[in-house]
């Protein structure tokens, strides 16, 4: 849009990837969308919510103030118990987890937008993955912020592009205007792959080192949304706020992904200033999320039947998982490259070099024909005019698919490839 009387951001705001990938799936009714990072319907926890919403709305005295506004940072109990529930998945540590520094928020984007807000002006820059959460990507290049992509491996980022990148801004005079490296750190969006410790507990003392050359904190923006998505049999991995130097991570979690997206929350916990300036931003956003939905997922955590559920939404996720795996093993040409993962959502391909994937690719389009959808790998990787975009990769999602068009979206998607490969 370029009517002028908008604002610079309103003109500058593309059209959202994902907009346009749902619009797609919902025209095409035969479609089978792999694209979609949809939950899975068949585990969203109706009669739970029912039993709980009940419960809460059993007399005025209790129901009343949760159909009432509430607080900014969000209710006292749920704060509580977000920060207990994250202990626990941190084996114990309590270094940072502490209820104050908890906020509650309208899912996790709406954290990561307020983060964006309260760190960057127009013209600054954020470290990404490379490839990275697409609409992370649409809220930088809405507001102006300049992304730089840090290559990724299937254990976290490639820390020696995250030196050389820092290095480089140092002598380029930019470092000043770095001021996060966002991390996706399980499961990722959009490739699987899961950060280890190592990398970050490496990457945090990384930016500690150019921090004196910068002027200013950087921070490392942890999003944790498919944490508790995990069903391969390896231990949980803790989070950067279990490190030294925690008190440079800014930690984003979601109750969409484990619980239900209809019941949108998310939190974070957050070092100051950024807790308070965040808070502040939001209580200008909307004052406060949801009270009902607050209470809701209050009452799930308190009776220990949210970690129920999510044992079960866990183990649903790990069948639908390995169909993937076994049609792909069937379907796809040996010369892909799969990343498999042990969580969360997706798969990522990766087609020989040179075969393009991307949205205007002839891939693309016969697999459109032949009605499935992936998301081109292309449109996770940020605008960076350092490097050129891969366009041979696709993001294959598990999620919402039932096993069968799982299978049968996989059988099209292959047969696709072998004409191409
Ligand atoms: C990596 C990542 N972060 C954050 C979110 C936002 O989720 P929500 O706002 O529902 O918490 C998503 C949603 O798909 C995601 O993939």
């Amino acid at each position: 849009m370029k009517a002028k009387f908008l604002s610079k951001m309103g003109q500058r705001t593309g059209v959202p990837p994902i907009s346009w990938l749902m619009q797609t799936a919902l025209t095409r009714p035969k479609l089978i969308s792999l694209a979609a990072g949809f939950t899975d319907n068949s585990t969203l926890p109706v009669e739970l919510s029912r039993k709980l919403l009940n419960d809460i709305l059993r007399a005025p005295k209790v129901g009343q103030p949760a159909l009432q506004y509430g607080v900014t940072a969000g209710t006292e109990n749920l704060r509580q118990l977000t920060a207990t529930h994250l202990q626990k998945l941190d084996g114990g540590h309590d270094r940072a987890h502490s209820p104050e520094r908890v906020i509650i928020t309208g899912g996790s984007q709406q954290l990561l937008y307020m983060t964006l807000e309260a760190l960057c002006d127009e013209g600054d820059i954020v470290l990404v993955e490379d490839p990275t959460y697409f609409v992370f990507l649409s809220i930088l290049q809405s507001r102006g912020i300049k992304a730089r992509g840090v290559k990724l491996e299937r254990d976290g980022i490639d820390l020696v592009h995250l030196e050389k990148i820092l290095e480089q801004l140092k002598k380029s005079g930019e470092l000043r205007r770095v001021k996060a490296l966002y991390l996706v750190t399980y499961f990722q969006n959009p490739t699987g792959a899961t950060t280890s410790l190592a990398k970050k507990s490496a990457a945090l003392k990384l930016l500690k080192k150019y921090e004196r050359a910068a002027g200013h904190p950087l921070y490392l923006l942890e999003d944790a949304a498919y944490r508790e998505l995990r069903f391969d049999h390896g231990d949980d991995i803790p989070t950067a706020l279990t490190l030294p130097g925690a008190e440079r991570v800014i930690y984003t979690g979601t109750y969409s992904k484990p619980y239900a997206p209809g019941a949108r929350l998310g939190f974070g916990i957050l070092p100051e200033p950024i807790f308070t300036t965040v808070q502040r931003i939001k209580g200008n956003h909307d004052f406060g999320s949801a009270n009902l939905l607050q209470q809701l997922l209050a009452g799930a955590l308190a009776s220990g039947l949210y970690d129920q559920h999510v044992a079960k939404v866990r183990k649903n996720y790990a069948k639908k998982a390995a169909v993937m795996k076994r049609a792909l093993a069937e379907h796809f040409p040996a010369s892909v490259e799969i990343w498999e993962s042990g969580g969360g959502l997706y798969f990522w391909a990766r087609l020989p070099k040179g075969i393009s994937a991307g949205v205007k690719s002839k891939v693309f389009q016969a697999a459109l024909k032949a009605d499935v959808l992936y998301v081109p790998g292309e449109l996770c990787y940020a605008d960076d005019s350092s490097r050129k975009k891969p366009d041979n990769e696709m993001r294959i999602s598990f999620g919402s698919a039932s096993e069968e068009n799982i299978r049968k979206g996989i059988a099209r998607l292959g047969a696709v490839l072998r004409k191409f490969l």
